[in-house]
């Protein structure tokens, strides 16, 4: 069972406040920090959070770099279903955070390797991730991690499983758009942040949050490797709290 600290919320709003002040305490604590960052539906309040803070003077991006989990295999960073497109849309725009602090994988990498150790390296560089946000998929994926026999360590080229094509497909105009590959963040480059923070809502979401949290840790769960991490916390809404 996990040690984790599992916060429950009333709903997804209340969620990306709770994770907001968490980003707002680091960022005030260390201004220069590393944030890690995910895509999806589960992060939206939270951004939507950070962006009215900002705005509001709260907290100043200026020195803070981030790197993303993950980008689809293929995509430029101008086509509209890329991660990188959607942390422009969603935060990057709206914050004063420098183009030049914040790294999303290349999709159109044409040396996988060279680029995916690039990455690692400039993770390395600034010091390490502080702040891991993670959503979790519906067969426990976290960043592009599908349950596979082992834990990738470093950012990799993977096949995405058909669940999350589907589960991903309800923003492409048909599931032939969706991309068959993507590049993530490793395992090992997840558990080497200093905090991880999870978020996740829905009653969709219930049962792998259980798996993750109270079953055992296997590369089938990519998530349940989150027990081994010191400092873990779960904010999640009524729908999705699994205790
Ligand atoms: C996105 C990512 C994925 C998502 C997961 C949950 O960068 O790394 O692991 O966090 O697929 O997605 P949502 O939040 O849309 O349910």
């Amino acid at each position: 069972m996990i040690h984790a600290r599992v916060i429950k919320v009333k709903n997804p709003e209340e969620m990306g406040k709770v994770a907001a002040d968490l980003f707002e305490t680091l960022i005030q604590t260390k201004p220069a920090c590393v944030l890690g960052l995910a895509t999806g539906s589960s992060p939206l309040p939270l951004y939507r959070e950070l962006v009215e803070r900002c705005k509001a003077g709260k907290i100043d991006f200026s020195r803070v770099r981030s790197a993303n989990l993950d980008e689809y295999k293929g995509l430029s960073g101008d086509h509209p279903q890329s991660y990188r497109y959607f942390m422009q849309e969603n935060l990057f725009n709206h914050v004063n955070i420098k183009p030049e602090n914040t790294i999303v994988p290349n999709g159109q990498t044409e040396d996988v390797e060279a680029m995916c150790q690039a990455y690692e390296k400039q993770i390395e560089e600034w010091g390490g991730v502080d702040l891991q946000l993670l959503g979790i998929g519906h067969d426990g994926h976290i960043g592009f991690n599908e349950p596979t026999d082992h834990f990738p360590a470093m950012t990799h080229e993977v096949e995405l499983e058909e669940i999350t094509r589907q589960a991903n497909k309800r923003f492409f105009n048909s599931i032939d758009e969706v991309p068959t590959a993507a590049y993530t963040m490793g395992i090992g480059t997840v558990m080497a942040a200093r905090k991880v923070v999870l978020v996740a809502t829905g009653a969709d979401k219930k049962e792998i949050l259980y798996k993750t949290l109270c079953g055992p840790v296997t590369p089938q769960v990519p998530a349940s490797i989150l027990q081994f991490h010191p400092d873990v916390t779960i904010i999640c809404d009524e729908a999705a709290y699994p205790l």
